[in-house]
Formats: C-alpha cells, structure tokens, sequence
C-alpha cells in the first residue's frame, strides 16, 4: 500500500496520527480477534443479503486493494455461502470492470442457488472442484488471458500443506504489482489459545506463507495492510514485487 495519495487524493487532508500507541493496539487487537474467533462473530456478517465470513475490518481492507487493483480477475478459493464473491463482485461492478471467479470443493445447493439468483450473479463463475486439482488450474489458463490484472483470495482448507500447495499453483496467475491474500492466518494463535483445533498449531496458512517467501523472494508481505490491528488475515498480504 505504498504511497497512499497515489489511489486517493483527499489522503493528504487527513490528519493520520504518525506516533501510535502500537503496542497497545496489538495487544488490544488480539484480544478482540480472539473474543470475536471464540463467539463466531465473523459469522454474523452478510453483504448484500449474502453470508460473508470476515471481519468487516477485512471486508474494508480487501475493499482498499480492489480499489487500488481494479483487477481484471478476483480468483477465490473456497466460496461457503458466497458473500466473499458477492462483495468481490459489487465492487468491480462500481469499478466498471472484473470478474470473479470462486472455486469451491462443495458447494452447496442452496448457496449455489442464492449466488445464481443475485443481481450480481453474471460478474461470477463458479468451479466445484478442490483448489489444487489439476482441472481447475487448466479451466484457470483457459480463462485467464496472461498478462491480466489477478488477485487471488485463499480461504478454502487452512492447513499448511494445502495453502502451500495453493501459494505455488496460483503464484502463476500473478503479475508484478498484484497480490495473493493469504486469508486466517491469525490460526495458529486461535489454536495456542484453545479456540481453533489443536490440529492447526504450527499447521497453517501463516506457516505455508513462511515457507513459501523462502522459494519465492519475487513475493513480499505488505505490511501496511496489519494496519487495522484487527484482522484474522496479518500478514497475509502477499505483493508480488518482480
Ligand atoms: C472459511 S470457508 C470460506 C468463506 C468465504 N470465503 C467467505 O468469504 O464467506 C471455507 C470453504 O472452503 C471450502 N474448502 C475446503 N477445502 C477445500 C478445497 N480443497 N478446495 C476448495 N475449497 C475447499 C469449504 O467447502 C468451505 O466452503
């Protein structure tokens, strides 16, 4: 999120404050993260009718990189009821341009048939099929012309093997200055703590992000989207730099 002025004129009339208590709002951020995780609060949250499970912190910062994108594609994995590729959508409908494609190894038949009927339904693509499967990679070559603007949301099975599988098969649809969102991975910590299965201690999409920078020094984290303090998705911001 460099040079914010870049992607919004006004920035510069707002008076950001430059020396935060930062320590206090990790602390505190944390602690409303895992109250939030512990009551499921991300699950009471819909956009345009359609459950979408995020923080609404999240939803803004996803909102922010869209704006600053404007992708020709939004490629999420693992879809639930929908309301990620619904909020996708009606972004890129305001922007005029984009489409959404969400790939889900079961998706149901009535969030299918609510994703459908939405008005926002002919910006989306649905694939049933499980992420790293072979045939969705080929149906992602065949439907994204190279050199398109792509931003990819993981969100599908969150453990480390799967998201690293998922880093290195989607890096491909990423050009220079575009982004993979590496969404939960606050998991590790929900495990430590008793509120996520114990089976995710050292065993999530943080850990695949860790070891995926290793092999790939053209990806860095852009840590200004930690910027909220709140967020189940730190630095989960990949930014492909070359
Ligand atoms: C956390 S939910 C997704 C929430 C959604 N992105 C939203 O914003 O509301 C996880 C989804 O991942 C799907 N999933 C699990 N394993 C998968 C896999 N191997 N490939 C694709 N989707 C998978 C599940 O079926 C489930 O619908």
């Amino acid at each position: 999120m460099e040079n914010q002025e870049n992607y919004s004129p006004l920035r510069k009339y707002v008076s950001v404050k430059t020396d935060k208590n930062v320590r206090k709002l990790e602390v505190a951020g944390m602690e409303w993260v895992k109250a939030a995780a512990e009551n499921k609060l991300s699950y009471e949250v819909d956009w345009l009718g359609v459950p979408a499970i995020q923080t609404p912190e999240d939803l803004i910062l996803v909102q922010e990189l869209i704006f600053r994108i404007k992708p020709d594609f939004v490629v999420e994995t693992g879809i639930a009821h929908g309301g990620g590729l619904i909020f996708y959508a009606s972004l890129l409908e305001l922007l005029g341009k984009g489409k959404v494609i969400g790939i889900d190894i079961e998706i149901r038949e009535h969030n299918r048939k609510v994703i459908e009927a939405h008005s926002l339904s002919k910006k989306i693509e649905l694939i049933e099929a499980s992420s790293t499967s072979e045939e969705v990679i080929e149906a992602l070559r065949n439907k994204i012309p190279k050199g398109s603007k792509v931003l990819v949301f993981l969100d599908s099975d969150h453990t480390k093997a799967h998201v690293l599988k998922e880093l290195e098969l989607y890096r491909e649809f990423i050009i220079s200055g575009c982004y993979i969102v590496v969404f939960d991975t606050i998991t590790s910590m929900l495990a430590d703590a008793g509120i996520a299965d114990k089976k995710y201690i050292k065993n999530t999409p943080m850990e695949a992000v860790q070891e995926f920078l290793k092999q790939n020094d053209n990806f860095i984290i852009d840590k200004e989207f930690n910027k909220l303090f709140v967020s189940y998705s730190p630095d989960g911001y990949l930014k492909r730099v070359k």
